[in-house]
């Protein structure tokens, strides 16, 4: 059977995944690419430190030069998190005549236009699948299978840390700050664990998905987002009181005057399916004018959901389909972008809020004459007596459709 060279670089919990699928599921790769997916090499940039998995004799190196100078060596897997080194070696192993593949989101949102042009140039092809999503294949199904459709809207559930905490706070009613250590310590953060929970890491897989659905060109950083970090277990009671329950939703909306981009915690009505994704899973609805409404669930990060992504895109890559889509789908080219982003001031929808206020007389016509002022409008009021006398309340308003401007 014909044997394609591939190797790894960075042999962390996602670079170990695709080691074992390649290694011991070897017949079932050869099956899917026609060809044996040969692992020659794995570069890291320790050889002491202790590794999750066992390679044969002479495959791992310290050397990127053992891959860079090695002909042979047709697809990478690069899988180091960050930005540098990994941008400089993702352009040498490109320079070196390699097809890349990657699970590095915040690479491709902040670097992707030089990354992908450079490709271009030089013939060779990108695939980024596990970028968003983890085990989820909707790269592909943004990118190729809908390709028929005008993309509406996504709505997505695409950071695992915090839909992992969100779930613990409305489950077991647990702090905010004790179920973040739990997350880290299952493996689901990310090494700055802050860009989980800040929207960092949503935003960077919303500026991915925008660009491939929506032809939009934009700086994951210009995207208007706010964290979980902000919220407290009494939002999340309040919330559950009124018959929601709130996720950290990356939202894409196609309006008259552009692509409405936003990453916000947001209060969805219990039992809708977004509302139900618990734990660290991820979930993307989207709305199509010809296919309608579409949900992909799944694992959203993991070692082998994420190596299930890489491995599907090395062998994509092995075959040769990844160069075809590589060329027609033209991403984060120079030609003009199809849709601009929308002014989030003008974005529509319905807003939580929760206030600590003094409980006297005056304090509630306060906060409704300002309201009022901004003609957002009321829809429901919860407050529940102090604790004892002098002590501040909890003031939570619920207001009708109103502008995100207007709340500003
Ligand atoms: N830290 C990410 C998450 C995993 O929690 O979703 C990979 O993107």
């Amino acid at each position: 059977m014909e044997k394609t060279k591939v190797a790894i670089i960075g042999l962390g919990t996602v670079g170990s995944g695709v080691a074992r699928l390649l290694l011991d599921f070897g017949d079932r790769t050869a099956r899917h690419a026609g060809r044996t997916l040969w692992l020659e090499k794995v570069v890291v940039r320790d050889l002491k430190r202790a590794r999750d998995c066992d390679l044969p004799e002479g495959v791992l190196t310290d050397q990127l030069a053992d891959v860079i100078d090695d002909p042979e060596i047709k697809v990478v897997a690069q899988l180091i998190g960050g930005l540098e080194p990994a941008r400089t070696i993702m352009l040498q192993l490109l320079e070196s005549g390699k097809d890349v593949v990657t699970a590095n989101k915040a690479l491709v949102a902040v670097h992707g236009p030089e990354i992908f042009d450079r490709a271009r140039e030089l013939g060779r092809s990108v695939a980024f699948e596990a970028s968003v999503a983890g085990g989820i294949p909707i790269i592909a199904n943004i990118g190729q299978c809908l390709s028929a459709n005008q993309i509406q809207t996504l709505h997505g559930i695409l950071n695992g840390t915090s839909n992992f905490i969100l779930s613990k706070m409305h489950e077991d009613g647990a702090a905010y700050d004790e179920v973040v250590a739990e997350a880290q310590r299952l493996g689901y953060a990310e090494a700055d664990p802050a860009m989980d929970v800040d929207g960092t890491d949503a935003a960077q897989k919303l500026a991915i998905l925008a660009h491939l659905g929506f032809g939009a060109r934009v700086d994951w950083d210009d995207i208007p987002r706010t964290g979980i970090d902000t919220l407290d277990l009494a939002d999340v009671r309040y919330a559950q009181k009124m018959g929601y329950r709130i996720k950290l939703l990356a939202v894409a909306q196609l309006v008259d005057e552009g692509i409405e981009l936003h990453v916000s915690p947001t209060l969805v009505k219990a039992g809708r399916p977004l509302a139900e994704v618990g734990g660290p899973f991820n979930a993307i609805r989207v709305e199509a004018d010809a296919v309608g409404q579409l949900l992909f669930y799944g694992p959203g990060a993991g070692q082998m959901p994420t190596a299930s992504a890489v491995v599907a895109d090395m062998i994509d890559t092995a075959v040769g389909r990844t160069a075809i889509t590589f060329r027609t789908l033209e991403l984060w080219s120079n030609r003009q972008a199809r849709v601009g982003p929308a002014d989030y001031a003008h974005a529509r929808g319905r807003f939580y809020l929760r206030a600590t206020v003094d409980d006297s007389p005056g304090v509630l016509a306060q906060i409704t004459k300002a309201l009022g002022e901004q003609e957002i409008s009321i829809a429901s009021v919860l407050q529940h007596e102090p604790e004892s006398e002098g002590q501040p309340v909890q003031l939570v308003i619920m207001t009708h459709e109103t502008t995100a401007g207007a709340m500003m």
